[in-house]
């Protein structure tokens, strides 16, 4: 199992490790940003059904229903193809308004949630066209689907999503761009920039991972917190919620994702010097915003560790800790601002003597409802 781990002390961190690879494997031979274009063999066939479609439906659990959020931003902002995100679970019980115009997504990394096959097999038989985006070649949702792409994130063993998950968020990047490509909802240059900057993200992940020094000092001060909370606006809501489920699956603290300007509709009551706030506070559109939510917990004594942008100097002065991520455009917020938030549940975990691999109560792919 040693050798299987390849050096690391657990699967965990060696999959946090492997996302600079994963990302790029989940882009390779997809994008092509000399000639601003992307490709995706399994869209290929539904081009004309994507180009007329009314809406897009995403169905998924757990993690994959996080990249779904991210999704969500992604398309509505590039192809302009409104999007609904849905708990696989509560979708198939709810006698769902779908039919023949609609394209549903199921994300999965196992393809085997039972949850997530019940919702695809539902909109199915109301006459929707199926995509599905699973990394596992073979498994039973992709044998169900129409069509869809596969994340080449490699085999993921530890119980929590990591790799998979930026994987996930990576070929939702590229579908939401190959949707406004056949939608002509993007101009070419725009499509050439940002296929220029997806290419460079896998080395931005890379220098991203380097704050794991200092990622273990943050952790060591926060590892006997009971509760925390996470914020972020925008994409990096999504990254909030991924950040919160991260640490209350394999640390057991509880802890919560909210977008930052919802702190004052709730949970802005609990906050004191016993409550850790994570925040991304990345410079991008709601990045203001973001200082005034900042300011707030401030004010009520809560401890800010903020996830901000190289060279960020308003933050942290304000954070009582921070962490510098390399700049990139929104909408690969996600692909990096991850990262640190999987380190610093990762290393609460093992400070705290969890079975990181194995959480409690919790199983890598659920099978049954
Ligand atoms: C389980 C796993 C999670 C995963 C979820 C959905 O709860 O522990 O990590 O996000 O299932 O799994 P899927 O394979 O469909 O992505």
């Amino acid at each position: 199992e040693m050798l299987e781990k390849g050096g690391y002390d657990h699967f965990m961190l060696k999959e946090i490790y492997e996302q600079p690879r994963s990302i790029y494997d989940s882009m390779r031979g997809r994008i092509y940003p000399l000639d601003g274009k992307v490709q995706l063999g399994g869209l290929v066939e539904y081009s004309e059904k994507l180009r007329n479609a009314n809406r897009i439906i995403i169905v998924a659990c757990g993690t994959s229903w996080h990249a779904g959020l991210v999704g969500e931003y992604l398309i509505e902002e590039f192809a302009r193809l409104p999007v609904e995100v849905e708990y696989a679970s509560e979708f198939r019980y709810r006698n769902p308004i779908i039919n023949e115009n609609d394209i549903v997504i199921a994300i999965s990394q196992s393809g085997e949630t039972a949850d997530t096959m019940a919702a695809i097999q539902l909109a199915k038989e109301k006459g929707a066209t199926l995509l599905g985006i699973c990394n596992v070649v073979g498994s039973s949702i992709p044998r169900l689907t129409h069509g869809g792409a596969y994340t080449h994130a490699g085999p993921e063993i530890g119980v929590a999503s990591t790799k998979a998950f930026t994987a996930q968020v990576t070929v939702l990047t590229l579908m939401a761009l190959y949707i406004a490509q056949i939608k002509g909802t993007i101009s070419q240059s725009k499509l050439i920039s940002l296929l220029t900057e997806l290419e460079t993200i896998p080395s931005l992940v890379e220098e991203t991972l380097k704050t794991n020094d200092q990622i273990i000092q943050i952790a060591s001060e926060l590892q006997d917190s009971r509760n925390c909370i996470f914020l972020g606006r925008g994409t990096g809501f999504p990254v909030a919620l991924e950040g919160a489920l991260k640490l209350k699956e394999i640390s057991y603290i509880h802890a919560e994702g909210y977008p930052a300007a919802e702190m004052k509709h709730g949970p802005i009551a609990l906050i004191d010097e016993e409550m850790p706030v994570i925040v991304i506070a990345t410079k991008n559109s709601s990045y203001e915003k973001v200082i005034s939510n900042i300011q707030e917990v401030k004010a009520r004594k809560g401890k800010v560790v903020a996830i901000v942008t190289e060279g960020d100097v308003d933050v942290k002065d304000m954070a009582d800790y921070s962490i510098e991520i390399p700049h990139a455009d929104e909408a690969f917020l996600p692909l990096l601002a991850t990262i640190p938030l999987q380190l610093i549940s990762y290393h609460i975990a093992v400070m705290r003597g969890c079975n990181v691999d194995q959480p409690r109560n919790l199983a890598k792919s659920v099978t049954v409802e």
